[in-house]
């Protein structure tokens, strides 16, 4: 099964937690896509322009030669989305959430009608509920699992747990590579690795 690989760890650098966890997914995948979200300078976001390219999409409206190529983009990743039945997410915590990029990636694939739909009574059904899964590698400085101080501040995963649980995803899991603010980095490499050994 293809996987698609969203990496949104803004620095691809030797130093990174999260682009070493990125190298052990790659490593442990056959066959798999991979997104560099801050690799990409035409990432639509829910900009001014782009709400305006939202709703007109949403209303089959004629749009200009400048928003159709966004527009061409945004279903371009829609699509690919879509194609994998299996997604890996890996990202580090920023100000107890996920990096901006992430949110904005997820902005074009969140899409009434076409992931999920509203039923007349107002019920939310997920369109992609056909055995996907997910897997969330989280990388953050505090700890946020077994109960800590920290737990309560913990949205970016709920987050994301929610809306793929929303999309339909039978199958969602999270690999924390968290406390290298107080914890030897070799630590908390090796768990998350031995826990991407598990899933991936
Ligand atoms: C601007 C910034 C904000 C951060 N915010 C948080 C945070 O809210 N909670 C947390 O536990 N760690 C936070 N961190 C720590 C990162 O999540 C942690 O360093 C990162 O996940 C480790 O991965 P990396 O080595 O790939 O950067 C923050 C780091 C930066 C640079």
């Amino acid at each position: 099964m293809k996987t698609l690989i969203i990496n949104a760890t803004p620095c691809n650098c030797e130093s990174s937690i999260s682009a070493q966890l990125l190298a052990e997914v790659k490593q442990k995948l056959a066959d798999f896509t991979l997104l560099n979200l801050y690799e990409m300078d035409d990432l639509p976001a829910l900009d001014a322009q782009g709400l305006g390219i939202f709703f007109k999409m949403q209303g089959n409206a004629e749009l200009n030669e400048e928003e159709q190529k966004i527009a061409e983009k945004r279903t371009a990743l829609l699509e690919q989305f879509k194609a994998h039945k299996r997604i890996v997410i890996i990202y580090p915590m920023f100000n107890y959430n996920i990096p901006a990029k992430l949110k904005d990636y997820l902005d074009n694939v969140l899409v009434p009608r076409e992931t999920f739909r509203y039923s007349e009574d107002g019920k939310l059904t997920g369109l992609l509920n056909d055995g996907r899964e997910v897997i969330f590698i989280q990388t953050s400085g505090s700890i946020f699992s077994e109960n800590s101080e920290f737990a309560e501040l913990e949205f970016a995963y709920f987050y994301l747990d929610a809306m793929f649980k929303k999309l339909g995803f039978a199958q969602r899991h999270i690999v924390r590579a968290e406390g290298s603010a107080v914890l030897p980095k070799d630590v908390v490499l090796e768990k998350a690795k031995g826990e991407i050994g598990r899933l991936v």
